[in-house]
């Protein structure tokens, strides 16, 4: 089952979902928000913690969302014990009953897509449609977690000799640490919790301190739908704070990651240390995507799949497109197209229905992408799309096209709307995709061709956990594309994907002589 999202194809639900999304613009727009507040919610009960600040929102620096309240030591310890003592509860439910709980979650999540799409686009700038989309993906993790683990989590019968009855069975592994990204802060966050949940693992779960009001009204929606106020212990710690307190306890079992590499590393580094222990980390980080297009591809198409995956989310998707790779001769075409097809995107606030590309995520992305963009444009031709006039105060960045003559150039992850622009040999790709393999990062990848022995063999060739084919390369299908990467990118595990909560369990084989 998948959710039932909004049907934008019939007019009269077209026109009441772009009704009911602009009065709510309009409402957020015309008054200050001063009224949120996120705090850590330790057992069902909100915790505030010594300190607090008050955030800000990326559509407009001087709009105060609210103030959040900082965790210390004293309460990232409850949590911890709250956690540890609540495993045993969720060890002796029902996988059932937890498999159920998760349709109820589909459901209470469906019921406040609406509020829940405008905080998004509130706190993290994420445009509203994108907001929408995050909630179907979220829901369908619900269903599809909930499925998986009814039919993946049953224990089998194995075969025996006489008198002796094998089997295999799983059990949650204790604690799991779930720590989630401000990029995906709906659906990341609540499929790492219910992963672990339906797998029955008790969780503390650590979202981006960009995201904490989503954080905090996520839980409060699902405790009032039924989840038990003890089985997530919400933490809104500082992340030095989860280093030193929560990835050494001998209380963590394992932990769910979805950020950086560096951070990524670190947890491993840390969890290596850990001398209780073999903690196991499931992380998805980022990619240095590319799609290779050939002169078999048809243009409209590639420009169109290159837009959507290189500035959807003002490029703010571990899957989207860094670097498009076209046919030496092919070039001119490309770049005069794409430039065209660029300058019609609009930029502006996310809560508009018209915007195309909302804003960064805070002022240090913004800082650092505008330096990346700057200390490239004196060596390479760029072209920046222009901005809208009205949003001065919020983190806007020009969607940006790099024309790279090389591609052994291009050695980072940028986080937001640039795109590179790379020529390559088509007779001979074979050392283009030498190239992006070395480079470390196998997330997504992406072919445009009519020839089938060249994909074939392209498939072959690249190191990629998503490959896709005459399409967009962003925007994975719970169920139909599981969504991960290796090497760099993650540790192999396949979010929405039919092994994933076997990375939560415990396998336990009994052999019993009666
Ligand atoms: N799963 C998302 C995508 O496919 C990225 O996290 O775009």
């Amino acid at each position: 089952k998948n959710s039932p999202g909004v049907n934008l194809s019939c007019l009269a639900t077209l026109n009441q979902a772009y009704e009911a999304l602009n009065q709510t613009a309009h409402h957020a727009t015309t008054f200050q928000r001063p009224g949120l507040m996120a705090t850590s919610i330790l057992n069902g009960e909100d915790c505030h913690g010594p300190s607090s600040h008050v955030k800000y929102s990326p559509i407009d620096s001087s709009l105060k969302l609210g103030t959040c309240g900082t965790a210390d030591v004293e309460i990232v310890e409850t949590a911890l014990s709250n956690a540890h003592n609540a495993y045993e509860d969720i060890r002796s439910s029902k996988l059932s009953t937890r498999c159920n709980l998760l349709s109820v979650f589909a459901e209470a999540l469906h019921q406040h897509r609406e509020e829940l799409s405008h905080l998004a686009a509130l706190e993290t700038g994420k445009c509203i449609f994108d907001s929408l989309n995050e909630i179907r993906e979220a829901i369908d993790f619900c269903y599809y977690y909930g499925q998986s683990a009814a039919n993946v989590l049953v224990t089998h019968p194995l075969p025996h000799t006489a008198g002796e009855q094998n089997k295999l069975g799983f059990r949650g592994k204790g604690v799991v640490l779930c720590i989630s990204p401000w990029n995906f802060p709906i659906a990341i966050f609540i499929g790492q919790i219910i992963a672990a949940l339906v797998s029955g693992n008790a969780v503390i779960a650590k979202p981006a301190s960009n995201a904490v009001f989503l954080a905090h009204r996520i839980i409060k929606i699902l405790q009032g739908a039924g989840l038990p106020d003890h089985w997530v212990q919400l933490v809104l710690a500082p992340g030095n704070t989860i280093f030193d307190t929560v990835i050494p306890s001998p209380q963590i079992s394992g932990v769910a990651f979805t950020g950086s590499f560096d951070v990524a590393r670190e947890i491993n580094i840390a969890l290596a240390t850990r001398r209780d222990s073999l903690v196991p980390l499931i992380a998805e980080t980022g990619g240095l995507n590319a799609m290779m297009v050939d002169s078999s591809a048809l243009p409209e198409q590639v420009i169109q799949d290159t837009l959507h995956s290189a500035f959807n989310c003002a490029g703010q998707r571990c899957s989207a497109l860094r670097i498009l790779l076209v046919p030496q001769q092919q070039l001119k075409l490309y770049e005069t197209t794409l430039i065209r097809a660029m300058d019609t995107l609009r930029v502006d606030s996310p809560l508009l229905t018209e915007t195309d590309i909302g804003p960064v995520i805070d002022r240090d992305a913004f800082t650092s992408i505008q330096r990346y963009i700057r200390h490239e444009m004196s060596t390479y031709n760029v072209h920046q799309v222009e901005l809208q006039k009205h949003s001065p105060n919020g983190h806007y960045i020009a969607p940006t096209l790099m024309m790279c003559p090389d591609l052994k150039e291009i050695h980072k992850e940028v986080f937001g709307p640039v795109l590179h622009l790379v020529p390559y040999d088509e007779s001979k790709p074979e050392p283009t995709i030498a190239t992006l393999n070395k480079k470390g990062f196998s997330l997504t990848f992406g072919i445009h061709s009519r020839i089938k022995s060249r994909i074939r063999s392209v498939i072959e060739q690249i190191n990629a956990g998503n490959i896709y084919v005459n399409r967009n390369i962003v925007g994975a299908v719970v169920g139909s594309q599981p969504f991960g990467g290796f090497g760099k990118s993650g540790t192999g595990t396949k979010a929405g994907g039919p092994h994933y909560l076997l990375h939560f369990v415990n396998e336990i084989a009994e052999s019993v002589n009666i």
